[in-house]
């Protein structure tokens, strides 16, 4: 049974983070999505609030192999408890690239046999990122396609009346 662990702050979720999620779960027996609790960036939406969304995303796309757990401390600890063997991350564009291969390099360091493997975001999500979805909503722009379509309008009245 091979599981990969998905981290990140998911703040809020986005149709990117959903393409990632979707494939990961084609290649994985199991892909726990890895739910950052503390954040250094001080989410907009509650954990459990982030939870929900990304479990309906999952389940209106009928994704049964997934589960979503969050976590505090280090990134590796989590993956060695969960039983993964592997770290998943999107990679959108070479402004992605130094940060993720610092992570990716500073995890193998911490625990060798936990490999990180990238997925290329599909070119239509490249210019997706959680920050521009709450930007965007909070001048209520219009944020169709941007996050799943199930969790668009509480994203959107949420983000409205911040
Ligand atoms: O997509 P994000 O929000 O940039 O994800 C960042 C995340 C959650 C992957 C990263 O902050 C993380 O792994 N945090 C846990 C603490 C940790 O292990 N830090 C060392 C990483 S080298």
């Amino acid at each position: 049974m091979k599981t990969c662990i998905y981290p990140g702050t998911f703040d809020p979720f986005t149709t990117g983070h959903l393409d990632v999620l979707k494939r990961g779960c084609a290649i994985f027996d199991k892909v726990i999505v890895g739910l950052l609790k503390n954040s250094s960036k001080t989410p907009m939406f509650s954990l459990q609030e982030r939870e929900n969304f990304i479990r309906k995303a999952a389940q209106a796309e009928g994704i049964t192999n997934f589960d979503v757990i969050s976590f505090d401390g280090l990134l590796v600890e989590f993956a060695e408890r969960q039983g993964a063997s592997a770290l998943l991350r999107g990679l959108r564009a070479v402004t992605d690239f130094e940060y993720e291969l610092q992570m990716a390099a500073m995890n193998k360091k911490l625990k060798p046999e936990l490999e990180t493997m990238f997925l290329m975001t599909s070119t239509q999500y490249s210019f997706l990122s959680s920050s521009i979805v709450k930007e965007i909503g909070a001048y209520g722009g219009c944020i169709k396609g941007l996050v799943p379509e199930v969790n668009r309008l509480e994203i959107a009245e949420r983000l409205v009346r911040q």
